[in-house]
C-alpha cells in the first residue's frame, strides 16, 4: 500500500470535521489508550519545541501545549490542520502553530527537542517509515514518541484490526530503525498486539 499522498490527505480532508466526534469518543478505546500514553511519555521540558507529525486536528499537540514552550503541528491535510487552529483558536493556546509538513520534510528550521506521532506513520510503507525516522533523527530531538499500529507477534490475517490505509509495522522492524539512527529504546508500550507506543532517546541527550 503506498497511496499518493494527495489522495490520503484529500480524504484526511473530507472527514476532518467529524474525526474529533469519532476518535475522542469511547468508541476508540485503543486509539484513546495509545494517545495518553504518547502525551505522558512526550513529557516535554517547559522551554522544549515539541513537533508533532500526522497532527491531524491537533490532538497531541494542543494536549502538550501548556506544557511545552512551543508545539509545531505538521500534517499533508489542509482539512486537518485547519481544524487543529481552529481548535488552538477556540482554546486561547498562542503557542502552537500548525501547518504542512511531511513526515520526510517536516518543513520546520527551528530547534527541536521532542517529536511526536501519533496513528499516523502507519500511512507509509515500511522502506518509507525508514526515511521518516532518518529525517526525525536528523532534526536533532532528545526523544520521539512513536504511538501507532505495529506487530507485537504475528497478526491473525482472519482478524485484523484495521483496515483500508494501515500499513503496519513488526515492532522489531522499528526498533531496529530506531537504534540504527542512534536512539535507544527506553520503553516499549504494548496497547495491543497490534498497536503501541516506542519511547526513542538520545544516546548521552540531557
Ligand atoms: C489517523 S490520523 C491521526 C491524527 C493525530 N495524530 C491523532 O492522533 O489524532 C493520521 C494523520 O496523518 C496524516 N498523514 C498521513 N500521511 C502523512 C505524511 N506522510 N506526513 C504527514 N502527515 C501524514 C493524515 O493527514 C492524518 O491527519
Amino acid at each position: 500500500m503506498d497511496e499518493p499522498l494527495e489522495d490520503l490527505a484529500d480524504r484526511f480532508s473530507q472527514i476532518a470535521d467529524q474525526y474529533d466526534d469519532k476518535h475522542g469518543s469511547k468508541e476508540k478505546p485503543i486509539y484513546n489508550a495509545c494517545a495518553t500514553l504518547v502525551i505522558e511519555h512526550a513529557d516535554p521540558r517547559p522551554d522544549d519545541v515539541v513537533l508533532d507529525l500526522g497532527t491531524g486536528t491537533g490532538l497531541i499537540a494542543l494536549a502538550l501545549a501548556g506544557d511545552a514552550g512551543h508545539v509545531v503541528g505538521r500534517d499533508i491535510s489542509d482539512g486537518m490542520i485547519e481544524q487543529a487552529r481552529s481548535k488552538a483558536a477556540d482554546s486561547g493556546i498562542e503557542n502552537a502553530e500548525f501547518g504542512y509538513g511531511e513526515f520526510r520534510n517536516p518543513q520546520y528550521d527551528g530547534d527541536v527537542d521532542v517529536v511526536v506521532s501519533n496513528f499516523a506513520l502507519h500511512h507509509l510503507p515500511d522502506e518509507k517509515k525508514r526515511e521518516a525516522i532518518e529525517a526525525i533523527a536528523d532534526l536533532g530531538p532528545h526523544r520521539f514518541v512513536l504511538g501507532d499500529a505495529m506487530f507485537f507477534g504475528s497478526p491473525d490475517p482472519e482478524e485484523p484490526l484495521f483496515g483500508h490505509g494501515v500499513d503496519a509495522a513488526t515492532v522489531g522492524m522499528l526498533v531496529d530503525v530506531l537504534t540504527d539512527v542512534g536512539f535507544v529504546v527506553t520503553a516499549v508500550e504494548r496497547v495491543h498486539d497490534q498497536v503501541g507506543v516506542l519511547v526513542a532517546e538520545r544516546v548521552g541527550g540531557d
